[in-house]
């Protein structure tokens, strides 16, 4: 990887929209990347910002207008809650910067379309944070399976606390939008595209009477149906958490060879073909995310999760959503801009 820098050979700069949980790791990945430098911090809640500008340094603001205007600002980061990601993304791609867009990329097929073509006519480049696919034990999975036949991915936790703004059915939309999307993402990473068909059930049955009157769902137990064939399964509640499988767990088999994923997804147990059965298990560390988008950026090459990927997440995620209220299998039609792909 080059080390070009932003325009006149100087680092690229940098700066974050929404200073949370999320928005802490974007700081600590830009500064810990040599070709970036950190410029700027907005949030509507100031110390949350001041907090990492203590750490980082550069300026405060809580208007995001002014990291675009800002023409040392190269990449903008974006970590606000789901429903805010849209406006803060085309107003940084018209101002023409690159984006590190957290998940999920928006809330709606409709928008995650319109980011994507702001994207590409402004020919800016956008990284999507589906932070397993820089997991070590995902990406060898990944590598010693190849295109699994069947499998199953799993989000299990504790009894969450509905005041958060993830519980909100306009600004957070509920677990779907949140972990279901993870999920989502990394079963068609595995299986090398979208589902064709999905078939969902489940609804509220954590929170029913917390959740009445919304249209959220708590619990999901969904198949996804692959062009090749391949079957996945998807389980995500908030009942309960158990250490034994970890919060996140995802299984892929076959042919011949299986993997299981489990402590957070830092850990691959892993079934080989041909030797001993014996199962090998391994935890490659996770790798450093910021690089691959400088990388697309230096070399003029689409990023390592780019907006297609985050497309496919909304829509899968929009039509488990309408299978688990209309009781019916959903035949997933890709939108004509990633038809052929
Ligand atoms: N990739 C991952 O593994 C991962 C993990 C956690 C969260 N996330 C995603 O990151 C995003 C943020 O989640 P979080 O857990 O950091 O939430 P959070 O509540 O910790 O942080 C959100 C921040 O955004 C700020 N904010 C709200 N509206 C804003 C606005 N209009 N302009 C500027 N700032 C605003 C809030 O004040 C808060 O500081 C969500 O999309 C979430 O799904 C991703």
């Amino acid at each position: 990887m080059g080390n070009n820098g932003g325009s006149g050979g100087r680092p690229y700069g940098w700066a974050l929209i929404g200073c949370g949980g999320a928005g802490s790791g974007h700081a600590r990945g830009a500064a810990e990347t040599p070709e970036v430098e950190v410029r700027g911090f907005c949030d509507v809640v100031p110390e949350s910002a001041e907090r990492l500008q203590s750490e980082y340094g550069g300026y405060v603001t809580a208007d995001p207008q002014r990291i675009f205007d800002d023409p040392s600002v190269d990449i903008v980061s974006i970590a606000t809650p789901h429903s805010m990601h849209t406006e803060p993304a085309l107003a940084a791609i018209a101002a023409g910067k690159h984006l590190w867009l957290e998940k999920p990329m928006a809330m709606s097929t409709e928008e995650c379309l319109q980011i994507a073509a702001a994207q590409r006519a402004a020919g800016t480049q956008l990284m999507l944070n589906f932070s397993f696919r820089f997991s070590g034990a995902v990406r060898e999975a990944k590598r010693r399976l190849g295109r699994p036949m069947v499998s199953h991915a799993q989000c299990l936790m504790a009894p969450a606390d509905l005041n958060r703004w993830r519980w909100d059915p306009v600004i957070g939309g509920g677990p779907l939008w949140d972990i279901g999307v993870h999920m989502v993402d990394l079963l068609c990473w595995f299986h090398e595209a979208a589902p064709v068909e999905v078939y969902a059930t489940g609804g509220q049955l954590t929170h029913r009477e917390a959740l009445a009157g919304t249209d959220i769902v708590d619990t999901t137990a969904a198949t996804l149906r692959f062009a090749d064939g391949g079957v996945a399964t998807l389980l995500a509640s908030d009942a309960d958490f158990n250490a034994y499988v970890s919060k996140w767990f995802f299984e892929l088999y076959g042919p011949g060879e299986s993997a299981v994923l489990y402590n957070h997804c830092r850990t691959l147990a892993y079934n080989g073909t041909g030797g001993p059965r014996a199962v090998e298990k391994l935890s490659p560390p996770a790798v450093a995310r910021m690089p691959y988008l400088i990388e697309a950026i230096q070399q003029g090459t689409e990023s390592y999760v780019p907006a297609r990927n985050g497309i496919i997440a909304t829509l899968v995620v929009e039509n488990i959503l309408e299978s688990v209220r209309s009781g019916r299998p959903q035949v997933v039609e890709l939108p004509a801009e990633l038809a052929g792909e």
